[in-house]
This record gives structure tokens, sequence and C-alpha cells, in this order.
């Protein structure tokens, strides 16, 4: 399993970007940047693209995820883009009954939640995912040298919307199925472990130069439930792409007890939440990986000067670890002001490395 030779990350394209290099734990010349959910609702230019066309809709148009992934790069200066799709394309197309409803998240026709209803499953094939492919390949060719990262829903969070049905608060449908019926929730999160790593390894092949597991809802986890039921999953979907050298973040939000464990899934970054300082962050890892993070969403909406001296206390807090790519702690909230997120971008780029 190998990148081709025209890859970006081979190429030389993106090699030696920012953001490859902090991510390989080296200081590159200045602190790369990027935004979760970057692209979306805070933009009127996707707001423009979106009208009259449904979210997983526009994911499946590869010239409108093309676009939309760029809109941001094209904006902000950030050093990477995120690949516009979501966590539940891979269900959509392995013929899972799942839509997004605005306001809402993720719904499913038929929740999971017995092991007849997880053998009933359509398997996802390498053929589906040829409108992502597609969409990456357009995209790639319009990003020269800015890394694009790729993406994929981890086990725990997709099963979380599976057994649920639709989002959760505390998750209690899949913490019961692990302890009650452990063979049904062993099948179910390898089913979406394949499913993710699949749609992860489609995109890193047709062109991102990164990867990034997103276990967003993992902090409802105790650390002995992580361990116990859900980590070898998360191994499980990543064992897709090892192998193609591209370097590997995961992140979750809620998750400063878990982030040993979600190093030791087999990743070259974690990403930390707002709720733990980077340095605190880095001695609980002992220095052994690149953080990413981790600028509080809620202080985007406060005074520019709250805002800049909180980016600063990031940006030293995170010289402390082997690499640095700053973010948000979670994604960009839809009601953000996008000038500020190019006036952070300019900050970061502003203080020197
Ligand atoms: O810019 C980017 O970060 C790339 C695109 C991206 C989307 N979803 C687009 C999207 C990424 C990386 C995701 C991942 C995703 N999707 C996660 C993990 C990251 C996280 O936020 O924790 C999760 C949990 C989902 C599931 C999901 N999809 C939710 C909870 C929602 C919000 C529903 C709502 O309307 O509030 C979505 C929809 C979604 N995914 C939107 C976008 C831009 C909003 C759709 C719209 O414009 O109406």
């Amino acid at each position: 399993m190998t990148l081709s030779a025209s890859h970006p990350l081979l190429d030389g394209r993106t090699t030696d970007s920012p953001l490859i290099s902090a991510y390989r734990s080296q200081k590159p010349a200045r602190r790369p940047v990027w935004f979760m959910r970057q692209a979306g609702r805070s933009l009127p230019e996707y707001r423009e693209a979106r009208k009259g066309v449904a979210m997983l809709d526009s994911c499946l148009r590869p010239d409108l995820a093309a676009e939309i992934t760029l809109q941001p790069v094209r904006r902000h200066d950030v050093d990477a883009a995120i690949f516009f799709s979501d966590i539940v394309i891979p269900l959509k197309l392995a013929g899972v009954g799942v839509d997004i409803v605005p306001g809402v998240g993720p719904v499913l026709e038929s929740p999971v939640r017995t092991a007849a209803d997880v053998a009933r499953l359509p398997r996802l094939t390498e053929e589906a995912l040829e409108p992502i492919r597609e969409a990456v390949r357009l995209t790639v060719a319009e990003l020269g040298s800015t890394p694009l990262i790729g993406f994929a829903g981890a086990p725990f969070t997709l099963a979380a919307y599976m057994v649920e049905g639709r989002p959760s608060r505390d998750h209690l449908g899949p913490r019961t199925m692990m302890h009650a019926d452990p063979d049904a929730w062993r099948a179910l999160s390898e089913w979406a472990a394949d499913a993710s790593g699949l749609f992860l390894k489609a995109q890193l092949e047709a062109g991102a130069s990164a990867g990034q597991l997103f276990d967003s809802w993992a902090g409802s986890l105790g650390l002995r439930d992580y361990t116990t039921h859900v980590a070898a999953a998360s191994a499980r979907s990543l064992d897709h792409v090892r192998g193609l050298g591209a370097p590997l973040v995961h992140f979750g939000t809620g998750t400063s007890e878990l982030l040993v464990a979600m190093r030791d899934v087999g990743v070259d970054v974690v990403g930390v939440d707002y709720r733990l300082p980077l340095d605190e962050a880095n001695r609980r890892l002992g220095g052994t990986v690149a953080l990413q993070g981790n600028i509080d969403p809620a202080l985007l909406a406060a005074p520019w000067p709250v805002l800049e001296a909180h980016v600063r206390e990031v940006l030293a807090a995170g010289q402390s670890a082997p690499g640095h790519v700053v973010n948000l702690g979670h994604g960009v909230p839809p009601e953000t002001d996008p000038d500020v997120l190019t006036a952070v971008v300019k900050l970061v780029h502003s203080v020197a490395p």
C-alpha cells in the first residue's frame, strides 16, 4: 500500500509544508493554523453555494464539495484545507438510510441496536467512494502547495449516531450496548471501523496529505470503557491507511483523561479540545507526539484584545510540544464573524514560531 509518485506528499508540493512538518514534530518557519469546520455556515459564500442543495447531496457532488473545501483557503490564508464532507457519508455510500437534518444533525431511518441489525448492514465498496476520490482530485488540483486534510469519524462516534438513530447528549445507547451485548457492539464497531477506514483511504490515495480521525463524542467514556470497548476499533480504522505514510491526527472533545489512550491507537498528532492547556496536554503525553489545538471557540465572539491574549497564550503553551498546529478546541460556531478567523490566522503567522 503506497501513494502514487504524483501524490502531493511525494512530488514535493506539500512534503515540507508548515502543516506536514509540524505534524511530523518539526518546527517549521511559521506556526501552521487551520480551523475545524472552517468550511461551513460562518461563510456567506458557503451559504450561497449550498442554496437549494441538501447537505449530504452537496458532499456527493464533486464540483461543489471541491468548491466549498477551497472557500476558506482563499479567504483566510489557512495552512490546510479540510475536505468538505461528513462523518456519515460512508454510511450513506454503503446504502444505510441516513440524512442530516438542519439544526439537528445525523438521523438514521432505522437505529442499529441488535446483532441482527448489525448483520443486516450493507458493506461499503471501493467503487461507491468514487465521488469522494473525484472531489479530492478536483480540490488538490487547485490547492498547489497547501495540503488537504482528509478525515473520518471514529467508530465510537459513528456508532453513537447509529445506535441512538440521532444526536444525543449522553450516548446512553452505545454505552449500554458495549456492556449488555459486547459481541454485537464489537461487530458494529468493526463495521464502522472498516467503513470509516475505507473513506479515509479513498481521500488519502486521491491526494489528501494527512488524515484526521474525529472521535467527537469519546469524552462521554471513562478511560476503562475507552480502552476495553473502543480503542481497538479506532486502531482498526487507521489500519486501513497506516501503510501510506501520511501523518495521522486523532481528535475528540472532553478527552483530557483519554489523551494517552488516544495516542496509543497509533497516531502522529493528538488534537486537544479547549479544556486542557497544551503544555499540560504535552506533559500528560510525555512529549511524544505533536499537538493540534486549542483556541476556545467561545472566545471568537469576545472583544479582540481578549481573543488576542488567548491566542498568544495558546501559542506559548503549544511551544512546549514537539510540533504544534494551531486550531480551535472544537468547530467554528456558525455565527462566527469570518473576519475574526482571518485576523487570528494573521496573528498566528505574525508571531515567531
Ligand atoms: O470544515 C470542516 O471541518 C469540514 C467538513 C466537516 C463537516 N462535518 C461538514 C458539516 C467535518 C470534518 C465534519 C465532521 C463531523 N460531522 C463531525 C466531527 C467533527 C465535530 O464537529 O465534532 C460530526 C460529529 C459530524 C456530524 C454532524 N454533521 C453534525 C453534528 C452536524 C451539525 C448539524 C447542524 O445543522 O447543526 C453535521 C452537519 C454538517 N457537517 C454541517 C457541515 C458544514 C452543517 C450543515 C449545514 O450547513 O447546514
